[in-house]
């Protein structure tokens, strides 16, 4: 699409231009304003270097290059600082339906990440409590950025870092020894788990000796104990097998789990390591590393011999690099967590590694939910689960009154009602709060979800009352200024992917597909379809079923579903 366009200019006038056609590339844009043409070239920098005025310098380089024009381009055109190319409008409609109708299932896919891998760590929960909706930004954000690095062709590896250690297991392990012959562990597995979880707790309350003999147990597991550990791994695969029940639902899959504890003989290493590059101090009985004088110590072991959150991740970070061979190694963590992620990646830096530059934590900011009837029901927690069969609900309510006729109301529900929470949070910026509203994610007419989708499920309703085959090329210029425009939106598509991947911000996705539909719908409104000349018609709809390519693609990439009605 626009990266194409931006080929055939930067080769074809590189020489007359005096500059690397890479270079030229880099610098074409797509102009704000129609009217503007589809590629403009800013020349402020070279004005400057010529010590001319940009707009004069501007005329001249559009009259030199007007006199050799590549097949396809109609006009250049100087407007202040810039040179603007407009190509003909057959042959922006043909490379559009080649690159969007004839590529579906991997439209605007590009080769960037060829030969590279990517690591990344996301969803990553802490074992034993059901999800709640501060799992939900790490599992969606996640996700979506491995659908956008697929999409520039690097090899993904989606990693669960699971918090599958710590004494929370040593408690687990003797409530279930104490109590666990009462639940029923074989029927309801992980609710029997959670149960237990919580009656510790409640029991450790009155009595504060059961912490004791929960760190007890939780030390016999470090050691080794065999019993105990077959206890611990049951744990772990019954609260594995849940998450990934909700993760189902949203369309999450890691491509690996290593675990917290995958690293309990990693750490012995990195500590040796620490203290051979002469990095590990005592302190209090425990061993730090100092980070100079703008940054807290990165406590490496626990006086009382413990490891920690920070001593696994130097450990992982070794392991993904070093063994998993990452070329980049991304971390969807909250940014409550800067600090931890920053003094990991300082000790690294001390340690000698030049790769720390390929690690990043990607934070987002923290979820707010405010639905009074849901986190009554159970104390503090709201579970993602019940998040769901609300939205669920209310979408089956919203589709028994706009359309009480619908083939499959419960399966489009569940796509919508889902659909709809999983956009609201892609489509923030992800380092901003998010105030979660149900009138907002649901609003048909507002920038939400169910928008995008029932813009996507018009398109493919046009197509069924059409009911001939979609020409996969066009015998008709469109030129109304609805059809250009919203063309001028399709032409973007692949830089969006690109750009939202190399900035790791899903919401210039999400943005993209609403602009998308506004345009859609301007052009719906403007222009007759069905009833007009079987040129047009035909003209039209291949533009309207390009739009449903594009929402469709780009709302998967967003992993979320387009339904075929609603
Ligand atoms: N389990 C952690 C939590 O729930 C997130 C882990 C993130 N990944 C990492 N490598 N630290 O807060």
């Amino acid at each position: 699409m626009l990266p194409l366009l931006k080929d055939i200019i930067s080769r074809h006038y590189a020489t007359d231009l005096n500059k690397q056609a890479d270079a030229l590339f880099k610098l074409l844009e797509s102009p704000k304003q129609a009217g503007h043409g589809h590629l403009s070239l800013p020349v402020f920098a070279w004005a400057k270097e010529h010590r001319k005025a940009p707009p004069v310098l501007a005329q001249e380089i559009a009259a030199q290059l007007s006199v050799r024009k590549p097949a396809g381009l109609e006009k250049i055109q100087a407007v202040s600082g810039f040179v603007n190319f407009t190509f003909e409008n057959r042959f922006v409609q043909d490379l559009l339906s080649a690159e969007i109708l004839k590529k579906r299932g991997h439209v605007g896919y590009a080769e960037t990440g060829k030969g590279k891998k990517l690591v990344i760590d996301f969803a990553s929960p802490n074992v034993a409590k059901p999800m709640h909706v501060g799992h939900l930004r790490a599992s969606v954000i996640g996700q979506c950025l491995v659908n956008l690095a697929r999409s520039q062709g690097y090899e993904v590896t989606g990693l669960n870092h699971l918090g599958d250690w710590g004494v929370q297991f040593g408690k687990l392990a003797w409530a279930y020894t104490k109590w666990g012959s009462e639940y029923p562990f074989k029927e309801k597995p992980f609710e029997s788990l959670f149960q237990l979880y919580v009656r510790f707790h409640d029991e450790a309350e009155k009595n504060p000796e059961l912490e004791a003999e929960g760190s007890k147990m939780f030390k016999k597991l470090e050691e080794g104990d065999a019993e105990i550990e077959k206890l611990w791994k049951m744990f772990v695969e019954i609260s594995l097998k849940d998450y990934q029940r909700i993760w189902d639902m949203l369309g999450i899959k890691h491509d690996l789990v290593r675990g917290e504890s995958f690293y309990n003989d990693r750490m012995k290493p990195v500590e040796q390591e620490l203290k051979a590059k002469g990095l590990l101090e005592e302190s209090d009985g425990a061993m730090i590393v100092r980070l100079g004088d703008d940054m807290a110590p990165c406590l490496i072991r626990k006086a009382d011999g413990a490891s920690l959150y920070a001593t696994r991740d130097l450990a992982s970070a070794l392991y993904r690099m070093n063994e998993l061979k990452a070329d980049l190694n991304l971390y969807v963590v909250g940014v409550d967590q800067t600090l931890h992620f920053r003094q990991v990646f300082k000790v690294l830096e001390l340690m000698g590694y030049p790769w720390v530059n390929k690690l990043h934590h990607i934070a987002f900011g923290m979820y707010r939910f405010k639905d009074a009837k849901l986190s009554t029901r159970k104390g503090h927690t709201i579970f993602l689960e019940d998040v769901f069969s609300r939205a669920i609900e209310l979408v089956k309510e919203i589709i028994a009154k706009k359309n009480p006729d619908l083939a499959n109301p419960d399966e489009v529900a569940k796509q919508v009602g889902i659909g709809a929470i999983v956009f609201n949070d892609l489509v923030n910026d992800r380092v901003k709060n998010v105030d979660f509203d149900w009138d907002r994610a649901l609003d048909f007419e507002g920038d939400s979800g169910p928008y995008v989708q029932y813009c996507g499920v018009r398109c493919a309703s046009l197509v069924r009352r059409y009911g001939k085959p979609v020409a996969e090329t066009f015998q008709l210029d469109l030129t109304t200024p609805e059809e250009q425009e919203l063309m001028r939106s399709l032409l973007n598509y692949q830089d969006t992917l690109r750009n939202a991947f190399e900035n790791f911000k899903p919401h210039i996705l999400a943005g993209y597909l609403i602009e998308v539909c506004h345009r859609f719908g301007q052009f719906y409104n403007k222009c007759r379809i069905l009833g007009e000349s079987d040129e047009i018609q035909a003209a039209r709809m291949t533009l309207v079923q390009m739009v449903h390519v594009i929402l469709e693609e780009g709302l998967r990439t967003l992993s979320i579903e387009l339904p075929e009605a609603m």
